[in-house]
């Protein structure tokens, strides 16, 4: 199977731990023995910092967004160091790359690829592009809620949604100053053109992740920590 992962920077580069970055690594090493792994990381906290003194400086959003995409590209140069020889030595900055850099048991690494979006959006059209079996969106969020858990005490999580549902929901959340969408709206509409099979998980504990991924690769079924994004009823 083709697993295209969208591994948060929030949780990958918390505290720029070496030890969290060798963990995930770990669970990419193994589950990459039986299927094609592509990791696309994200910038986390270091990526907000830079963008916030960007803008603190008056630098417009584009400019944001190249500072986010180097930070995103700097976390996935990590990871690879942590994999050592079982990643891809070059770290892809377009989607040809990332599909040329595909050898067998070598996890492919990258960032960020072009401004007004995120690592989500990256993973969604990767995945869409190869043709993915699964699109894995690990974050620190357990799943997709009907609302904004954090400003509204009646949200109720999803075990499934269907793309249209998610659609919907991001764009009520994004409208919100402050509030945060599990998946960024650019990934759920190419989720809902390919009809592609996501999993939106909390993946904070990176053996939660290698147990999902190990089971779940092969049929959808609710998962505690996490959210399927699917046509399938
Ligand atoms: P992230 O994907 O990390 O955003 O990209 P995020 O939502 O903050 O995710 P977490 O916290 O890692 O889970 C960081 C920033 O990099 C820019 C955007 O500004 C984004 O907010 N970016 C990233 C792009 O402009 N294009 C990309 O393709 C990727």
């Amino acid at each position: 199977m083709l697993i295209v992962l969208s591994l948060g920077g929030s949780i990958l580069a918390k505290n720029l731990d070496p030890d969290r970055f060798l963990k995930y690594a770990e669970v990419l090493r193994k589950i990459s023995k039986k299927h094609t792994v592509i990791v696309v990381t994200g910038g986390g906290e270091s990526a907000r910092q830079y963008i916030g003194a960007a803008r603190a400086m008056g630098a417009d959003e584009v400019t944001c967004d190249y500072i986010g995409i180097e930070i995103t590209r700097l976390n996935a140069r990590l990871l690879a160091a942590a994999l050592g020889p079982d990643a891809c030595p070059e770290i892809p900055t377009n989607y040809l790359e990332a599909a040329k850099a595909i050898r067998p048991g070598k996890v492919v690494v990258m960032g960020g690829v072009t401004p007004g979006q995120t690592t989500d959006a990256v993973a969604a059209i990767l995945a869409e592009y190869l043709r993915a079996d699964l699109l894995t969106i690990a974050t620190s969020i357990n799943g997709v809620y009907s609302s904004d858990p954090n400003c509204d005490p009646t949200a109720v999580k999803f075990d499934k949604i269907s793309p249209e549902k998610l659609i919907n929901i991001v764009m009520a959340i994004e409208m919100k100053a402050g509030s945060k969408s599990p998946v960024d709206p650019v990934a759920a509409k190419i989720i809902e053109r390919c009809k592609l099979d996501a999993l939106v998980m909390d993946a904070r504990d990176p053996v939660l992740l290698r147990e999902v991924l190990e089971r779940e690769v092969i049929n959808i079924s609710p998962v505690p920590c996490g959210t399927w994004i699917t046509c399938k009823t």
